[in-house]
């Protein structure tokens, strides 16, 4: 029976360490780099309800779900899909959602590490004292002349694989709680100091405005899409990275009231830096829409202008690394677990093969800021197309193969019993979000974004 089956990967040591894990993974720069740019790019307050929307409606049920299979299936995602669907009597074609997923989690490391590699320069120019006294002009011109620079872009990204790589190869543990433990506090105290500044610029409430009023005529159908991206994206949802840390889950604890523990503080993180980032966008005429830039280009100008900014300035990237780090190696988790289990690899080889096939992928984001900055398709660059197709499509696609093998094919008994609701109600609520809510809003987007309704 695959349900009394124990993790080959060892287990959580307590139910704070599978918060604390999953946190690590959920809060990231998702939150703190990408919601803001997104955000800037699509208009404001209608996209933000969308994408709120969507967590609640779609990435908490589904998030219940994918760890819920986990610790059921207890493998790695292809073996995870494979146990299920031979104890639901179903195709073992379900274990391409598995594929979908370790193929998605090394694209989007592929990128996610080229930014962190950017966070990590900023603190050397955090150090250095770069932002003191800084207008705008200079910081964006800073940052403009880095990224034109795939030198120093290969160097920083290969500064966070090779860390990833370092951290990876001991495998989940102690480590790894022990870091989120005190990430997540410091992270929340600089964003609450960052919050106090952006409260004393001139363009606060303007931010405010452009955060939370809500104007459908500014949102697109591709808005739409992209917020819902983002839910999963910013969850860490869709792509069996929850799956492969439910399987480290031990048995007794409750799954839906983590997985809503684990939302919230990831949706309060990235409303609190659109709140930070806006009033400092509109005080300095910036531009909202400035793209994966924006928070390179704002930032600076807070820590450059404020009391103790050089130590805050340090200390805030810092912090940003070392929360992009615990998502990264969320998102490798399930390629490694799968070398593991099914090629038999020791860790080490595994996290090796890995982080270097998603290092050399890398590169492709890295060029498109500069060197193959020219070449787009369908009027994007290489890395929006990334993002765009791991972000928009594929992790949502998993998504949808989630609700709806759990909805639909999973036995309700099984599912029931594994997430040992107090109340039936609230199992039943579940339940009619994943088989029905979930898969039919995922559907809807994508109709609506094809064109098709
Ligand atoms: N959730 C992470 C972030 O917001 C990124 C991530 C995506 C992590 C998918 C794991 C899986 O930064």
């Amino acid at each position: 029976m695959t349900n009394i089956k124990k993790s080959i990967h060892g287990e959580w040591s307590s139910r704070t360490a599978f918060i604390l894990a999953a946190t690590g993974s959920a809060v990231g720069l998702g939150n703190i780099w990408k919601f803001p740019y997104i955000t800037g790019e699509n208009g404001g307050g209608a996209f933000v309800l969308v994408y709120l929307l969507c967590v609640a409606l779609i990435g908490i049920p589904i998030f219940i779900a994918e760890s819920m299979m986990g610790r059921r299936g207890r493998e790695n995602p292809v073996n995870t899909m494979l146990n299920l669907s031979t104890e639901a009597n179903t195709t073992p074609q379900w274990q391409y959602v598995g594929w979908l997923g370790i193929i998605a989690g090394l694209l989007i490391l592929s990128y996610y590490s080229v930014i962190a590699g950017w966070a990590s320069a900023y603190v050397v120019k955090a150090f250095v004292g770069d932002f003191i006294n800084t207008d705008a002009a200079q910081v964006q011109q800073l940052f403009d002349q880095f990224i034109k620079s795939p030198l120093q872009l290969i160097f920083w990204h290969s500064v966070m694989m090779l860390t990833t790589l370092i951290i990876v190869a001991r495998g989940v543990g102690e480590g790894l709680e022990k870091s989120v433990r005190f990430l997540m506090p410091s992270l929340f105290a600089l964003l609450i100091l960052l919050l106090m500044y952006a409260m004393t610029t001139k363009g606060y409430f303007q931010g405010l405005h452009f955060l939370f009023n809500v104007d459908f005529s500014k949102l697109t159908g591709k808005g739409v899409l992209i917020a819902m991206g983002q839910a999963f994206f910013s969850l860490g949802l869709g792509m069996g990275c929850v799956m492969v840390y439910g399987a480290y889950l031990p048995k007794d604890i409750s799954i839906a009231k983590t997985s809503i523990i684990i939302a919230a503080v990831d949706t309060v993180v990235a409303l609190l830096a659109g709140i930070i980032i806006f009033p400092i966008v509109f005080s300095n005429n910036l531009n909202p829409s400035a793209g994966p830039g924006l928070i390179f280009e704002t930032l600076p100008l807070a820590f450059g202008n404020m009391t103790g900014g050089w130590l805050f300035g340090v200390l805030f990237f810092i912090i940003l690394v070392f929360a992009a780090l615990s998502s990264a190696i969320a998102l490798i988790e399930p390629a490694i677990a799968w070398l593991i289990e099914n090629r038999n690899l020791s860790r080490k080889l595994a996290s090796l093969y890995a982080c270097t096939a998603s290092w050399g992928l890398g590169l492709i984001t890295i060029f498109s800021f500069n060197v193959w900055s020219d070449i787009k398709l369908f009027g994007q660059n290489l890395f929006e197309l990334l993002d765009f197709l791991t972000s928009n499509i594929m992790l949502p696609l998993g998504g949808l193969a989630i609700a709806v093998f759990s909805g639909w094919l999973m036995n309700a008994q099984h599912s029931q019993q594994e997430l040992n609701l107090v109340s039936d109600n609230h199992f039943k609520i579940w339940h009619f979000l994943i088989k029905y809510i979930a898969p039919i809003a995922v559907f809807l987007v994508f109709l609506q974004v094809m064109g098709i309704i």
